[in-house]
């Protein structure tokens, strides 16, 4: 049987399945494999099922003469040299759709918290110093008749632009062309990122990390926000510039800002760690039992058909 090395513990459930066509290494420790470790336990593997904390570089595709596929158990992949692991044949896949809509939720669950100051307030009740009901203690701001701005509008960015109308928003949308000619009549307007900067209320960033897109929102767009507005990160710690954010927080230049994913994952901008004005959540947007198990099962059934011979199912292009 061919074998295959995955990077972290997976509901037996899931395992079993490739445990009937593969000999399979899982590595059980408690945080990421060390990259000394996977280059030596991934020499003779045909397959490699990854997550996002693992760094698949060209040394590791090196040490990997055999492998035939990649199973990424996320939707993004920049973790991963594509570029490379396609020169040397090496398919990589993805899972996408199967996490659209928990993320979505959860990316309401953060406009909801920054906007009307649930962390904050859940603070002061633990340190003991709320002093009882008040007129205006921790006032929050509306989103009804508000504008959302959504930086990226592929599949994730339309399910967070399909909960709007639930909260009386509008949506603007910036998007790749391509992406912007199959959003059709969907209901939103597709504006210039500028444009969405200087307007939008709500600021939710979509798009996957690349050279493009790193530090997309920098000490420059930060000062076209309005200083009222609220920026939302569940995409890639990188798409923002922390150090940027954490100053224009600090002035005030913005009212708040909610992120799940960070520069230096489990490392946090320590200047952003004393604000009031910042929800810090440790990359959950995907994290429901439901969602994790159905990109686990996705990521195995890849791997599963590539070593049999067949297409993967959710191949990134
Ligand atoms: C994803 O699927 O890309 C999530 O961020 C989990 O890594």
């Amino acid at each position: 049987m061919p074998s295959v090395l995955v990077t972290r513990r997976l509901p037996s459930s899931v395992l079993s399945r490739l445990q009937s066509v593969a000999d399979v290494d899982v590595h059980r420790g408690e945080g990421p494999i060390a990259p000394d470790e996977l280059r030596r336990r991934i020499a003779d593997t045909a397959g490699l099922v990854c997550f996002s904390t693992d760094a698949i570089d060209r040394a590791v595709l090196e040490a990997a003469p055999q492998l035939r596929v990649i199973a990424n158990v996320a939707v993004g992949y920049d973790n991963i040299d594509v570029a490379q692991a396609r020169s040397r044949g090496v398919i990589v896949s993805n899972t996408p759709d199967v996490l659209t809509e928990s993320v979505a939720d959860f990316t309401w669950g953060l406009i909801l918290a920054i906007t009307r100051r649930l962390a904050e307030g859940e603070r002061l009740v633990r340190r003991g110093e709320w002093k009882g009901w008040a007129f205006d203690l921790m006032l929050g701001s509306e989103l009804r008749g508000k504008q959302l701005g959504l930086i990226g509008f592929g599949r994730i960015g339309r399910a967070v632009a399909s909960r709007a109308p639930a909260f009386g928003m509008r949506v603007a949308f910036t998007a790749r062309g391509d992406v912007a000619a199959e959003t059709g009549d969907f209901p939103g307007e597709s504006m210039s990122l500028d444009r969405l900067l200087i307007t939008s209320d709500v600021i939710s960033l979509h798009v996957p990390l690349t050279p493009d897109t790193r530090h997309l929102i920098d000490k420059r767009a930060l000062a076209r926000m309005k200083r009222s507005a609220f920026l939302i990160n569940t995409a890639r710690g990188s798409v923002i510039d922390e150090a940027a954010l954490a100053w224009a927080l600090q002035q005030h230049l913005i009212a708040g800002a909610a992120l799940d994913v960070y520069e230096n994952e489990p490392a946090v901008h320590a200047d952003l760690l004393p604000l009031e004005n910042v929800l810090l959540v440790p990359h959950l947007a995907s994290g429901t039992t439901e969602t994790r198990s159905t990109m686990a099962e996705l990521a195995i059934d890849n791997v599963i058909e590539v070593l049999a011979g067949r297409a993967p199912l959710t191949p990134v292009l």
